[in-house]
């Protein structure tokens, strides 16, 4: 079914287009009391991912309430772990827990990777061809997966951390068995979002959100081969990477080949563009607290960075929206994008 918006998708192959599309990260979730209201009925989060009617709802809820150029299928980065073999739970308050964490050779030997660990999440495509016909083409719909780096964040670690330094040491201690995982992740990331094209998504985002807490040197060979990787082998729809901090990569992220580099809040946009060169269309990076101000200062920092950006730009916040921001500052981010013309 062709689509009535495809701001999204014109942008991110690079064609001149009358404002920038607008959609956040993470816009399913907690900031819509339509979704708090699904999630407090079910037994967990769990429930919620792994039922295609329900994920298929929350996901198109924030189209319906915030009017945004796209939505973004509600799953999370964790299903490809938990599809290797390492079951997660996610804890109310606490966030994501890995029971068993990878510390041996054996335990990365034994992980499925491939077409055999993405073939188990068929809820996920399942959830996708049906986000697809319920939409009937009013938007776009994302696909995404962690990076090879942040899912083994969450294996190695078994949780969130601020440093992550249960995963850094396991780069120090064991690079050669490092890189089998991340090899192992990366084919089942590849082989996953294959198959989320095949059932329907008109564009992909990878997430590495630890980017950064690793060393620049650590990012060039920990993080970047694998991405470029997944970007070199994932075809046919435009992609999105997403490196969070990893401020330090931005020239070598125009020479991978993926048609969007999302940028966090710490980017001056004119600076970015500057780096990156002409090439790539850049998304971001309004700082989701800028969303705890009054509407008019939303307004004015939107505005600005738009001008900033001055094109060839998906209007993003620099990371993931925090489930407590005030509905009105996510309409007003929303509105004051679609407000604007762009004069190119
Ligand atoms: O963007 C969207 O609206 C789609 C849904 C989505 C979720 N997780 C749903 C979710 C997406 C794209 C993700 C990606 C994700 N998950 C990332 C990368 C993006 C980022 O923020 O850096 C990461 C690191 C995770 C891992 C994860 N999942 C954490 C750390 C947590 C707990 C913290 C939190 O936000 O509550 C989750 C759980 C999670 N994933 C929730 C949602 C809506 C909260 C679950 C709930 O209580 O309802």
């Amino acid at each position: 079914m062709s689509l009535q918006n495809d701001l999204l998708i014109r942008t991110a192959r690079g064609e001149e287009v009358q404002r920038p599309p607008v959609w956040l990260m993470r816009q399913a979730g907690r900031i819509l009391p339509q979704y708090r209201a699904i999630r407090a009925r079910l037994s967990g989060f769990k429930e919620l991912v792994s039922t295609p009617s329900l994920a298929a709802e929350v996901t198109i809820q924030p189209v319906d309430e915030l009017d945004v150029d796209a939505a973004i299928i509600f799953s999370d980065i964790l299903v490809i772990p938990e599809a290797m073999g390492l079951d997660y739970e996610l804890i109310e308050k606490v966030g994501p827990r890995f029971p068993e964490t990878i510390r041996s050779a054996a335990q990365v030997e034994e992980l499925i990777e491939g077409n055999d660990a993405a073939e188990r999440l068929t809820y996920v495509y399942d959830a996708v061809r049906l986000t697809k016909k319920e939409l009937a083409g009013r938007v776009p719909l994302i696909g995404f997966s962690g990076a090879p780096w942040t899912l083994l964040c969450y294996m190695v670690e078994g949780g969130g951390s601020k440093t992550f330094s249960k995963a850094k040491r396991f780069l120090y201690q064991e690079p050669v068995l490092a890189h089998q995982l991340l090899e192992k992740i990366t084919t089942s990331v590849i082989a996953y979002l294959k198959l989320k094209i095949q059932a329907g998504v008109d564009i992909v985002q990878i997430f590495d959100s630890w980017a950064g807490v690793l060393t620049p040197v650590q990012y060039q060979t920990f993080a970047l081969p694998y991405i470029r990787r997944i970007c070199e082998e994932v075809q046919s729809v435009p992609k999105i990477v997403f490196a969070k901090g990893a401020w330090h990569a931005l020239e070598e992220f125009a020479d991978v080949p993926c048609d969007v580099v999302g940028l966090d809040w710490t980017h001056d946009p004119t600076e970015a563009r500057e780096r990156v060169g002409p090439d790539k269309v850049l998304q971001g990076n309004l700082d989701p607290c800028q969303l705890y101000a009054n509407v008019e200062d939303i307004e004015r920092a939107v505005q600005e960075m738009l001008t900033s950006f001055a094109g060839r730009h998906i209007a993003n916040l620099g990371h993931g929206v925090y489930p407590d921001t005030p509905l009105e500052g996510v309409k007003a981010f929303v509105r004051t994008v679609k407000e604007m013309e762009l004069i190119l």
